[in-house]
């Protein structure tokens, strides 16, 4: 029977893509827990704060008053419309509500634009270090994702002549973005965001956006691929600066000849967004004052670190402009992050993410470090790290 089993259910060879190994991390530091110790938690990229208090009460309210069926596949008229209000308040820009699309988490988003926009085979540049699943993503639709290393020079982005470089070298279909980015909180500028956009879509590249991070800036205003281009397709999410990771709810703003292939193809893979996740993200919107709050908690544990870690001797950081992470060279302390990250888990009881998970290159240098925590969390993590290193 297991034979017959196995010989029927190989996993396919696209299914082969790499672990995230984050969760792997999570996975050890709970076995340390369930042993009695205490872990701070610096690994997973998700806010301590749930959902805002409206989110919640809307929530609760669409329990007992509405049937919670499925909702046009484009998303809920209303929470479309809030959506684009928002880029109206945020950016002072007049978007269509009938390009915005509600996905299931950004996760989703991805899915969707790059089946939309690309064929398989086509070749799609992403930022090395960059967040692993645009790379595997478009691995298992059948794309290249074409890497290009960045460097401090360009604050960590993809650059516009790095990009005709490659796309000389053999075209480019695409280029992923992102700005705040993800491991190294670093952004780019407008200047370099409008530049980038604006090479790629006159050789031919198409541009997705991915502002997961937007609202959480602190060294200066995110800009929007928006502001733009109208033929870039922008992703964002409720996950991060909504703190909303577990309700699973995003949106696209899609350029109108996508719209519809979009909406078809989210119709035949989803159906829907979840519903009561729907209610609920329209209502976050009304959350700014508490939403502000904690954004202010992220600063402040920024500061903390950028302060405390230099005098425990973690003293190689990338710019962190912005998000919630710190990519912190450790590569004085030890050839491997992943060996050193293990340790820091077993040793300190600090757990953080070790970097060829962001870049197969040259992240077993580094190591990421989440300030989504509570302050008080920052300043132990300094204090056991400090005791760890010098002991
Ligand atoms: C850069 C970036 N994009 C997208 C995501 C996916 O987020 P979600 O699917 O929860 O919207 C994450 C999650 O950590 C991320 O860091």
């Amino acid at each position: 029977m297991l034979e017959k089993a196995k010989r029927l259910l190989q996993p396919s060879a696209r299914s082969a893509v790499p672990p995230f190994m984050v969760m792997d991390v999570m996975a050890a530091a709970r076995r340390l827990e369930v042993q009695g110790r205490r872990i701070i938690h610096m690994e997973v990229g998700q806010p301590a704060a749930g959902a805002p208090t409206t989110a919640i009460a809307a929530a609760r309210a669409a329990l007992s008053t509405s049937a919670l069926g499925y909702t046009e596949t484009l998303g809920i008229a209303s929470l479309r419309q809030r959506i684009a209000r928002a880029y109206s308040e945020w950016h002072g820009l007049e978007i269509d509500p009938n390009r915005i699309v509600v996905t299931t988490g950004s996760s989703a988003g991805f899915i969707l634009a790059f089946l939309a926009a690309f064929e398989a085979g086509d070749r799609v540049a992403v930022a090395l270090p960059g967040y692993p699943p645009y790379r595997h993503i478009l691995t298992v639709l059948g794309c290249e994702p074409v890497w290009i290393e960045t460097a401090a020079q360009t604050r960590w982005s993809i650059t516009s002549e790095a990009l005709i470089a490659h796309h000389r070298a053999r075209p480019l279909k695409g280029v992923i973005v992102g700005s705040p980015a993800n491991p190294t909180g670093t952004m780019m500028t407008a200047a370099a965001l409008t530049e980038l956009i604006q090479s790629a879509e006159d050789a031919g590249i198409a541009v997705i956006s991915d502002e997961i991070y937007h609202g959480l800036d602190y060294a200066f205003a995110a800009e929007s691929a928006a502001r733009v281009s109208d033929d870039a397709i922008i992703i964002n999410s409720f996950s991060k600066y909504f703190c909303m990771t577990g309700w699973r709810i995003g949106w696209m703003v899609v350029p109108p000849p996508l719209v519809r292939a979009i909406e078809r193809l989210q119709q035949n893979l989803a159906v829907a967004v979840p519903t009561l996740s729907q209610i609920a993200a329209e209502a976050a919107f009304d959350a700014r004052a508490e939403l502000t709050k904690v954004k202010e908690g992220y600063e402040e544990n920024r500061r903390i670190l950028l302060e405390g870690l230099p005098g425990v001797g973690f003293n190689s950081f990338l710019p962190a402009d912005g998000a919630f992470y710190l990519y912190a060279n450790v590569s004085r302390f030890a050839t491997d992050s992943f060996e050193f990250a293990t340790r820091m888990l077993q040793e300190a009881g600090v757990a953080a993410t070790p970097g060829a998970d962001f870049d197969p290159l040259h992240g077993k240098n580094f190591l990421r470090l989440c300030y989504a925590g509570a302050r008080q969390e920052m300043r132990e993590a300094i204090a056991r790290i400090g005791a760890w290193l010098s002991g």
